[in-house]
């Protein structure tokens, strides 16, 4: 089953991009967060620079909406280099590659969004462009195929995915520099809701801002998505101020709690508490019972329950802890919810 939901951390429409593209920080020092990150980043594009050279291979990694496109952007912008941007479902044929690999310039940054879903056959067709600049091309089929050797501009492959495991080893290896990202905690929400609200000129109380930042489970492409839900609902319902109330009220409306969590979260943790008496219940028999993928419920709704201390993995398989009976009114070791 596939439903749109307000905290998921893939960009849900045009609409979605255009807004959150004009949020997105363009330099390192306009970046909120991921200190670590951004100061290797400043040295290791400081150093290319300072070499005149293109950057190295770059792997960002972690949960979607967490900035990894923001950040192959910011590569390419503070290099001083274009940006071509596609994504591993896009690219179908080596030919589809070609294309993109022969118009890059000297020092372009390639960015390639859910690498781990680029077909084998241009994986293999990547290993020459990304070691030695260079791809065989195949041209014709048959008796009369042959393959040519293409020198390419040395470039910059920045990939992204949502876990590195997904990557060959072969794959990963080719790459120079690796980087984890990690949900953002809520006081980094909270000023990039603040940067965010200066931009759109979104008058904005305190209590209101820190409500969205605790609800927009440490994901800044959420914190945007629902800063905007709560601007509607302000300007619909009241004078346009965003006040704590405001806010609660709008987020209520769209079904995030306290803690961030929608329907499907409650929906996941619900089912191990109820059908399976806290777990363990091994992924599998979670999809068949909810009914959604597999990789949808290990993508986008385990990683922040794993987080914020909700569910644990075990060996036999997935737990739900103490914080989560609390949070959902159940009693630890029991099926029944509290009577209030
Ligand atoms: N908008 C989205 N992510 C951001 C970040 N990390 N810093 C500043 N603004 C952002």
């Amino acid at each position: 089953m596939t439903r749109e939901r307000i905290v998921d951390g893939r960009p849900l429409s045009e609409v979605d991009e255009t807004f959150s593209w004009s949020l997105r920080p363009k330099t390192l020092s306009e970046y909120i967060g991921q200190k670590n990150i951004v100061e290797k980043l400043s040295i290791s594009i400081q150093a290319a620079r300072g070499r005149g050279e293109p950057h190295e291979h770059v792997l960002f990694y972690g949960p979607p909406g967490l900035g990894k496109t923001t950040l192959a952007n910011v590569i390419s912008h503070e290099m001083g280099t274009n940006l071509v941007a596609t994504s591993g479902p896009a690219l179908e044929r080596t030919g589809d590659l070609m294309g993109l690999l022969t118009n890059l310039e000297h020092g372009d940054v390639l960015f390639i969004d859910e690498i781990h879903r680029l077909p084998r056959v241009i994986e293999e067709f990547v290993y020459p462009a990304m070691e030695d600049f260079q791809v065989d091309f195949l041209v014709d089929k048959g008796a009369f195929a042959k393959s040519i050797k293409v020198q390419l501009k040395h470039f910059t492959l920045v990939g992204a995915t949502t876990r590195a495991g997904f990557l060959t080893a072969p794959f990963r290896e080719r790459f120079g520099i690796y980087h984890y990202l990690d949900f953002y905690p809520p006081e980094e929400i909270a000023q990039i809701i603040w940067r965010s609200s200066r931009i759109l000129g979104i008058e904005i109380e305190a209590p209101a801002v820190d409500q969205l930042a605790k609800r927009s489970r440490g994901t800044p492409r959420v914190a945007n998505r629902l800063l905007r839900r709560v601007r509607d609902f302000a300007e619909v319902k009241r004078d346009g101020r965003v006040e704590e109330q405001v806010a609660v009220e709008a987020l209520d409306l769209e079904g995030i709690d306290a803690r961030g969590l929608d329907e499907l979260d409650r929906k996941f943790l619900h089912t191990i508490i109820e059908h399976y008496g806290g777990g363990p219940v091994g992924i599998n028999a979670l999809s068949a019972t909810l009914n959604e993928e597999a990789d949808t419920l290990e993508d986008m709704v385990e990683p922040y329950l794993l987080k914020i201390g909700f569910v644990n993995r075990t060996r036999q398989g997935r737990v739900a802890t103490d914080r989560a009976f609390e949070h959902l009114g159940f009693k630890r070791g029991s099926r029944q919810k509290e009577l209030f």
